[in-house]
């Protein structure tokens, strides 16, 4: 919730003058506020056109009272600015909540509330069992709708981080075949596709995310689970980008020992992650980190590393010298690349 307190409010808070978790117990609505404005198509019809809240109740159908209340809420969680009565966006919704702008996240809001109401509501069970009842990925295989909304969100970042990722890459010499481990909707394989032109991509990832994924002439589909299907083998470039957080430490050892016999000798591994005990610009983004590392466990059994962590994985399955690497410089996206020797 980007609720920017005062330095009176920051010291009341802080001081415990008033409740501080009133903000954690507002959260919860201050997203619902969110998603219902994304839903009604509040955001999208204040980017075409600034009006009243009589007017925008009007062309959207909605009660007057109630969408005066709305707007305020949303004006005061920073989404929304108030002049003479007229709402217009502010930059922060103009960026990311309108739909078809190229950094829209709006198609996370529905893979979030889904993902909150199914996994945090039960968070204790979690922590007492060390993860969930029925993992995510078992989930959106028996749910279509759970898997195209993730898929969608997954998606939407990915628009914003694969050009980076791709650039990061060092695909080795005369390099003709990619494999993208659990890569769904695609979109870093075709980011790689579209400066090698010689590359061809396996998608390897269950059915039900695989739909997502567009038809292209140098993609192929390979449903199956990574954990027991065979890779095939000849590859020289391999990508697993946001699958180690939902492996325990064996399931991933086992997986990148695989990864390493798919490989050709000189081949390349890449790990896009997030990492923990990086550099990060501050106390909101550790914590930020901290809850994305709860929700893996909650959503997945899952787990944020260190890069150290990461390093020793590779290491163990036999590759050299693990970089690593911040095309980003997030902490939200970043690479470890590691090169299998060329003799073995
Ligand atoms: C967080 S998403 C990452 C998708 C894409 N690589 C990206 O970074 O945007 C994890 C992907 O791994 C896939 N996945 C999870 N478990 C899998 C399994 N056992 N076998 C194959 N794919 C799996 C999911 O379906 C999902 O597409």
């Amino acid at each position: 919730m980007p609720l920017f307190p005062n330095p009176v409010e920051a010291a009341a808070f802080r001081l415990s003058v008033v409740p501080p978790m009133l903000a954690d117990y507002f959260g919860v609505l201050g997203f619902h506020s969110l998603l219902a404005g994304a839903r009604l198509g509040v955001f999208d019809s204040l980017a075409a056109r600034p009006a009243t809240a009589a007017d925008l109740s009007d062309n959207l159908g909605l009660d007057h009272h109630a969408t005066a209340v709305l707007l305020r809420a949303l004006t005061g969680l920073g989404y929304l600015r108030e002049r003479r009565n007229r709402y217009r966006l502010t930059r922060c919704a103009r960026t990311w909540l309108v739909r078809g702008e190229p950094a829209c996240l709006v198609e996370g809001l529905e893979f979030w509330t889904r993902a909150a109401a199914a996994y945090w509501t039960t968070l204790e069970q979690a922590v007492r069992d060390g993860g969930p009842a029925v993992p995510l990925y078992t989930a959106t295989e028996h749910d279509p709708e759970l898997s195209r909304s993730f898929q969608s969100w997954t998606a939407a970042l990915a628009r914003r981080q694969a050009p980076a990722t791709a650039a990061a890459v060092p695909v080795p010499r005369g390099a003709t075949r990619l494999l993208d481990v659990g890569g769904g909707h695609a979109l870093y394989s075709l980011a790689l596709l579209d400066r090698h032109p010689r590359l061809h991509a396996t998608v390897l990832d269950l059915p039900q995310a695989l739909a997502s994924a567009a038809p292209h002439p140098r993609v192929t589909p390979l449903p199956g689970s990574f954990l027991d299907a065979p890779l095939g083998t000849g590859y020289d470039v391999v990508l697993l980008v946001n699958v180690l957080h939902g492996l325990d430490d064996d399931q991933a050892g086992e997986l990148l020992a695989r990864v390493a016999a798919a490989l050709n000798p000189g081949g390349v591994a890449v790990i896009g992650d997030q990492f923990r005990g990086g550099p990060t610009p501050g106390r909101a983004s550790r914590t930020l980190l901290s809850l994305l590392d709860l929700n893996y466990l909650a959503a997945l059994g899952g787990r944020v590393r260190t890069f150290a962590e990461v390093r020793a994985l590779l290491v163990n399955a036999g590759f050299n010298r693990p970089r690593h690497r911040r095309p980003l410089r997030s902490p939200a996206a970043e690479l470890a690349i590691a090169t299998l020797p060329t003799a073995r």
